[in-house]
């Protein structure tokens, strides 16, 4: 008989009713994969008496989360809790024992990866976490091991699928910010705190991670530059639909080549219909990689929901098994140098609330090309909810401190009344 491998699992929501699943539906064709069989022999909940869609009749569920990862039949710790504590705690203790760990949780590993990977290294464990980014698109293992030989230049990404679907509903059918929340929510994708999602915490974290194995640097989640869909109006996806973009919550990361500085940010962004992110919807997520020799690598497709998530979990629990006492070496972390604002070039779409008097296209337009912002195009549109005519400008690429010097600027305009819209874009290749 082939030898076993014990389960741990700690949680047992949605990603970790759907590892459970997988992992007593098919343990026979896992185990073949593994040349060991994975076992799933407890899990540790916090409500014992509710009703699980999973049949655990050889599972024994418990309370007791440190009793679990303490145990020695218990040779893999699952963690698929969520949150920041107890569960970092939990994989500490774990790993502190010498088990391998393999976790969905982006927040821990973008907070405390290099941490958690030091503590793994130096007491012969394994820290795995595939289902941190994108579901079970196999970024982790991408930018880990395919492109061991590149050097990364950037990345560009949709990797929040509540967001996603938003912003896609927002669009397509005009419904509410509240409502689209709603069906993120329904769907099983949105955090359980859903301001994770719409806030771009969760993006960061998931940027944090893959550039911390993209580029071998740790930056802090605070250090992201970070901006949600909260100030999202319809409108403005209506009118970047008309110019032929389509808003994205875009997680991008980028390192100078001389330098090796970075500069990490998730901001709502317009996409030019050329861009391979601009089709890219609802629940999916896509990431490009831009390295020296791969050029350019693209993986898309569903990036979330406990299908998605447990096909990682489950994926990385065989990899464990497979090359168990031979676990991964910690990726490298050195400091991080940050680019300052005066080195990260962006472009930009407005909408601005303007005077009637048909003199604020030419003024805006002057002065934005004064202060170093060149201006692409500009389209003059009737009023909205008030009596006031609107401008919409897109701006080219100039550096963010030159933007938002020129936009403090724009605001004392005469002509202007209100910047209604400062939002990102990226700019058509044709
Ligand atoms: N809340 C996350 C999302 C779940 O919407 O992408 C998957 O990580």
């Amino acid at each position: 008989m082939q030898a076993s491998l014990g389960i741990g699992m700690l949680g047992l929501g949605t990603v970790g009713s759907a590892v459970a699943a997988r992992l007593i539906g098919e343990w026979e064709m896992l185990g073949a994969r593994a040349g060991v069989t994975p076992v799933l022999r407890r899990v540790a909940v916090r409500d014992l008496t509710r009703t699980r869609d999973v049949d655990l009749r050889n599972v024994e569920l418990t309370s007791d989360a440190q009793a679990l990862v303490d145990d020695p039949a218990v040779d893999i710790v699952v963690e698929v809790m969520g949150g920041v504590e107890p569960a970092r705690s939990l994989i500490s203790r774990a790993l502190q024992r010498g088990k391998t760990v393999v976790t969905a949780n982006k927040a821990v590993i973008a907070e405390s990866g290099p941490a958690l990977a030091g503590l793994a290294a130096s007491h012969g464990a394994g820290l795995w976490f595939e289902a941190a980014v994108g579901g079970g698109l196999p970024i982790v293992a991408l930018l880990r091991a395919s492109l061991g030989a590149d050097v990364v230049r950037g990345v560009d990404s949709i990797v929040n699928a509540t967001t996603n679907i938003m912003l896609t509903r927002m669009r397509e059918e005009g419904v509410r910010f509240e409502t689209a929340v709603a069906e993120a929510q329904r769907r099983g994708f949105a955090e359980a705190d859903p301001s994770s999602d719409v806030d771009g915490w969760d993006a960061a974290y998931k940027l944090v991670i893959m550039s911390w194995l993209a580029f071998g640097v740790h930056v802090e989640p605070e250090a992201v530059d970070r901006r949600g869909i909260r100030d999202v109006r319809l409108h403005d996806l209506a009118y970047t639909g008309q110019l032929g973009y389509s808003v994205k919550l875009v997680a991008h990361a980028e390192r100078a080549v001389r330098s090796g500085a970075v500069h990490l940010r998730v901001r709502p962004t317009a996409v030019p219909a050329d861009h391979p992110l601009y089709a890219v919807d609802d629940s999916d997520n896509a990431v490009i990689i831009s390295s020296d020799l791969a050029d350019t690598v693209i993986l898309s497709g569903l990036g979330g929901g406990g299908a998605s998530t447990a096909s990682a979990v489950v994926s990385d629990v065989v990899q464990a098994a497979r090359t168990r006492g031979c676990p991964p070496a910690a990726p490298l972390t050195a400091e991080p140098v940050l680019l300052s604002d005066e080195d990260v070039e962006v472009a930009g779409y407005l909408r601005l609330i303007v005077d009637p008097s048909g003199e604020a296209q030419a003024a805006a337009v002057q002065m934005l090309e004064d202060r170093g912002v060149p201006v692409t195009a500009a389209f003059d549109k009737p009023p909205l909810d008030g009596p006031f005519p609107q401008l919409l400008l897109l701006t080219g690429a100039a550096p963010r401190a030159v933007h938002d010097r020129a936009l403090e600027t724009l605001d004392t305009l005469p002509v202007v009344r209100e910047i209604a819209c400062a939002m990102d874009r990226i700019e058509s290749a044709a």
